[in-house]
């Protein structure tokens, strides 16, 4: 009988725009200081493009992974490219990607869960690696979040940042990688955050760029408490769908959307503030990229090294939540 198979990561890779934001910077475009910044969301500077397209960004992230798992385009079998700000409408991203990576035999397609699109990606790969049907995925969580952004919105523009993140997915039959996922949404706080107009419902014209109807919106303080109570509960549901508990956990990889969520998620979790890696500082919100940043600076730094029990976990727009479970 065949033996079972696991999904591993055995390739990272990151790219953010050379361009930095910092808050002295903001405090120059819109009514908002160093000090509100820092202590409402944990954010000192972000990345931004200039020039770069998200398939730029997408690319060089990709390159780094690829090397890192010993591949090259060629035997990538699919690319999942989970975005909330795609090149265009369509095509999708992945095909674009694909191309410039010379991806040949590899089926493509965007995924649209925004913050929670990594993990999201990760649970797909892990289905697609754990039943044979694919050996090499590359998943990327990559976002332009510089384009939906109003820059004269101090409730938001503080908060984003532009950057990609990717892992090689491959199959092990030793018992490590991704043992366990956990998958959520709740559509009815579909207003909370979004950007209204470009899409069927309310195509883009004359009248909704006036009105910056292009633009993300947020109603942040609501969103906020959402945050909180669902990383916490993806956590905890995923961790104890495999028997384990915060106890098993040796880094915790939040969503990094804002500190005092980290930090509030964390403690309804029970575990200590030395066992999550936090990057916020640097990038700010990258939405699904910041997932996927987050791990690869942590296995960089030795935050997370062979053996780890990882545990990722990530809210977003839709509402969307999710988590991960890695045996690194
Ligand atoms: N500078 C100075 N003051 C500001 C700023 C700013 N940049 N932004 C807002 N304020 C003011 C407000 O106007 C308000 O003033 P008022 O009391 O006079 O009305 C005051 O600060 C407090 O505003 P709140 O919105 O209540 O501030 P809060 O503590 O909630 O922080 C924040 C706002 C940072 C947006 C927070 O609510 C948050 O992080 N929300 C969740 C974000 C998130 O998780 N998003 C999900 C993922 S994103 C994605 O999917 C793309």
């Amino acid at each position: 009988m065949d033996k079972k198979l696991f999904t591993r990561i055995t390739g990272l890779g990151m790219c953010v725009p050379p361009k930095i934001l910092t808050n002295a910077d903001l405090e120059r475009m819109v009514d908002t200081s160093d000090e509100w910044i820092t202590q409402r969301t944990g954010i000192k500077e972000r990345h931004l493009v200039e020039g770069q397209t998200l398939s730029d960004l997408v690319t060089v992230a990709s390159r780094e992974a690829l090397q890192g798992a010993g591949l090259k385009g060629e035997d990538l079998d699919l690319i999942i490219v989970s975005t909330t700000t795609p090149d265009m409408q369509f095509p999708s991203t992945s095909c674009l990607v694909q191309k410039e990576l010379a991806a040949k035999k590899a089926a493509c397609f965007d995924l649209a869960a925004a913050c929670t699109g990594f993990i999201y990606g990760l649970s797909i790969a892990n289905q697609f690696i754990t039943s044979g049907t694919y050996k090499n995925i590359l998943l990327i969580g990559g976002e332009v979040l510089s384009s939906i952004t109003d820059w004269q919105d101090r409730s938001t523009c503080v908060l984003f940042g532009d950057g990609a993140g990717a892992a090689i997915l491959q199959p092990t039959t030793e018992e490590r990688g991704v043992i366990s996922t956990y998958l959520a949404a709740d559509g009815n706080f579909a207003d909370f955050l979004k950007v209204s107009a470009g899409g069927s419902r309310q195509p883009a014209t004359v009248e909704t760029v006036r009105q910056g109807l292009h633009f993300l919106k947020m109603r942040g303080n609501e969103t906020f408490k959402v945050a909180v109570r669902a990383m916490g509960e993806a956590a905890k549901q995923a961790l104890a769908s495999v028997g384990l508990s915060y106890k098993d956990v040796d880094c915790m990889i939040p969503h990094q959307a804002n500190i005092r969520i980290i930090k509030a998620a964390a403690k309804n979790l029970g575990l200590d503030k030395d066992k999550v890696f936090v990057n916020i500082e640097k990038y700010g919100n990258m939405s699904s990229a910041s997932s996927a940043v987050a791990l690869y600076e942590a296995v960089q730094q030795g935050k997370i090294k062979q053996g780890s029990l990882v545990v990722m976990t990530a809210f977003g727009s839709g509402f969307t939540s999710g988590a991960c479970v890695i045996r690194w």
